[in-house]
């Protein structure tokens, strides 16, 4: 029996036509002289409805069948008696009587139930993804990152660019991840590295005279794991030539439009507000900012530098700052309640949190005895703080602030419930620094990666003078999630050469791994630039998730493995023998 329709492509219009579908049983209820089974399809729910005085067979059958058969049913579409309606069901106001009935397949009971909200152990979902993957929510997530992605392809097909596919088994191309490696059988003792991104690559397709690339790309580093990183996902990867950041942004900003619209229905406005990196870690201690609430940082450093109180003026004389939150109507928080603000501040690397709480007639703190009463004015009128406030201080070098105030804004708007959910806050982010010192290595490292151009009017500083070089790179920021980042790019080998060397990259390590690039960049190079989005953390996004492996197949879990298939798993000694690898005992 072969379908005819979908569950949900039947409607009231419909009542009185013969149908076959076929699903499987999503539920089961023996009222006695009646039986229901919801009937469960790509496309959702219906119900049909088995009677002995329609057909003893099927109904016979019906008492048979089990949650997650598969099942063929042939009937006729009715109308529910009015007070049977089900409002929660898109086919809620009809049913099918059966006529006929096959059993297709049968099924085991499944280790959770396939429904919505479930709260069950995410490593058993993953172990039965299949039956995860059948709940409604999950199938409706599949559905939507199918739609984006289309979206995104039919977007740039129109606007003339190519999609066009790169090595996976590569050499290491750097974007600041440990590499996953892949053993050479035929060279023995070399090795493949999966691509962090397709970077080297996009860059040379635009060497090659392509002008508009795109690709869905698999991308793998293996980083530590979070909610919204895996170690394997994708990104859409863009490159043009012959532009400026004004083009892909302009460009991006309408693609973000068209996948919101289609994805779910929502009209975002554009052009997008821009706000530089700067005032970014300045206002909001991070360079993903949530701008759904306020909870603005102050700078006090010019009010505080000559102060009497040690921990202020001392972290200012070592080159540190001062910084406050105004936690407003937070003067109610318990003395336990601002110990345990303070002791998460110090877990993110404070040497404490000082704190005013505000109230009709004084202030309590630790701190105002230290202070002067034009001091206290001053940090008052600059916090705006009214009775019912709670202020809460970090001193210390200005990343270090930024840190620990970035990381109580966002716990403060959670404790709050200060975020609306539903709204969309899209911000690009630019002006990046091109470098920054890191202290472990006592070397500079890229901000973006090494091949983002400096400003034009910075060239000249790469020479002597690299500290507070501005990259020409923006990010694209949702809800205080990166969810693309890309950048114009160096395309003279002199340039891309000082830049390795700034790295701290020795002639050799340069020709090594990035020759075939500079020997490339002599070949008649355009000026080129890019961007790249995380699809799964858009997807997330736009479904309303909070982690990225729900709008993934097949995922990893935390700890990089996969339950379904328990990959990674180990090999046999042969496989090992022809790669010439041994397995060192730990
Ligand atoms: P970047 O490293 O910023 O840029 O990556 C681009 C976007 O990919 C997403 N992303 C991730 N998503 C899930 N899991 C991860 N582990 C993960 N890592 C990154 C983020 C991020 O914004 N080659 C450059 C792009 C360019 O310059 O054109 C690049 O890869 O949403
Ligand atoms: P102390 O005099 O060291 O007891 O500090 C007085 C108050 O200042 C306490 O509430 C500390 O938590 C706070 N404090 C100490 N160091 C810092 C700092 N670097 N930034 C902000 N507050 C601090």
């Amino acid at each position: 029996m072969k379908r005819t329709h979908n569950a949900t492509g039947l409607e009231v219009k419909d009542v009185g036509v013969q149908v076959v579908l076929n699903g499987w049983v999503d539920s089961r209820r023996d009222h006695g002289g009646l039986i229901f089974i919801d009937l469960r399809d790509r496309s959702g729910l219906i119900q049909v409805v088995f009677s002995p005085e329609v057909n003893q067979d099927a109904f016979h059958l019906a008492e048979q069948v089990r949650s997650e058969y598969v099942v063929a049913v042939q009937g006729k579409v009715s109308l529910r008696p009015a007070d049977t309606e089900n409002p929660n069901l898109k086919t809620g106001k009809i049913e099918i009587y059966v006529q006929k009935m096959e059993i297709m397949n049968t099924a085991k009971t499944p280790p959770f139930y396939i429904e919505d909200g479930i709260d069950v152990d995410e490593n058993l979902r993953l172990k039965y993804r299949y039956l995860d993957l059948r709940r409604g929510e999950m199938r409706e997530n599949l559905m939507l990152r199918h739609r984006v992605v289309k979206t995104m392809r039919d977007f740039l097909d129109s606007r003339g660019f190519l999609e066009i596919e790169t090595p996976m088994l590569t050499k290491s191309s750097p974007e600041g991840a440990r590499d996953y490696l892949v053993p050479s059988r035929v060279h023995h003792g070399e090795f493949f590295a999966l691509p962090q991104s397709p970077q080297i690559f996009k860059q040379l397709l635009m060497v090659a005279g392509m002008e508009k690339y795109f690709q869905v790309a698999r991308c793998f580093r293996d980083e530590d794991l979070r909610a919204d990183r895996q170690p394997e996902f994708t990104q859409l990867d863009i490159e043009m030539s012959f532009i400026d950041e004004e083009d892909i942004m302009g460009l991006m900003e309408e693609m973000m439009a068209l996948i919101f619209k289609v994805g779910i229905n929502r009209d975002i406005n554009i052009p997008f507000p821009r706000l530089s990196y700067d005032e970014a870690m300045k206002k909001y201690g991070s360079d993903a900012p949530d701008l759904r609430f306020g909870l603005e940082i102050v700078d006090l450093t010019e009010i505080m530098a000559q102060s009497q109180f040690q921990v202020f003026s001392s972290a200012i004389q070592a080159g540190g700052v001062v910084r406050a939150i105004n936690a407003k109507g937070c003067a109610s928080f318990k003395r336990r309640e601002i110990d345990q603000l303070g002791q998460l501040a110090i877990d993110y690397g404070a040497k404490g949190m000082a704190w005013i709480v505000v109230s009709e007639k004084e202030l309590k703190s630790p701190i105002t005895k230290f202070l002067k009463a034009q001091e206290i004015e001053e940090i008052m009128s600059a916090l705006d703080a009214q009775p019912g406030d709670l202020i809460l201080f970090a001193a210390d070098k200005q990343e270090i602030v930024s840190r620990v105030l970035g990381f109580l804004r966002m716990e403060l708007a959670r404790r709050l419930d200060l975020i609306d959910k539903d709204e969309l806050n899209f911000m690009w982010i630019y002006d990046f620094p091109l470098f920054e010192y890191d202290q472990e290595e006592g070397r500079y490292v890229a901000v973006h990666h090494m091949f983002t151009s400096p400003r034009l009017s910075d060239l000249d500083r790469l020479d002597n003078n690299p500290e507070g070089i501005k990259a020409r790179a923006y990010d694209l920021v949702l809800n205080g999630t990166e969810i693309g980042g890309g950048s114009i790019r160096i395309h003279q080998r002199e340039w891309q050469e000082k830049v390795f060397s700034l790295l701290g990259m020795s002639f050799e390590e340069v020709r090594d791994k990035f020759g075939y690039m500079l020997d490339a960049f002599e070949y008649g190079t355009p000026p080129h630039g890019g961007i790249a989005f995380g699809i799964d953390r858009l997807a997330m996004i736009m479904g309303g998730r909070s982690s990225i492996r729900d709008v993934i197949a097949f995922p990893k879990t935390q700890s990089a493995s996969c339950p379904l298939t328990n990959a990674p798993s180990a090999v046999s000694n042969k496989q090992l023998r022809e790669l010439a690898i041994k397995i060192r005992e730990k």
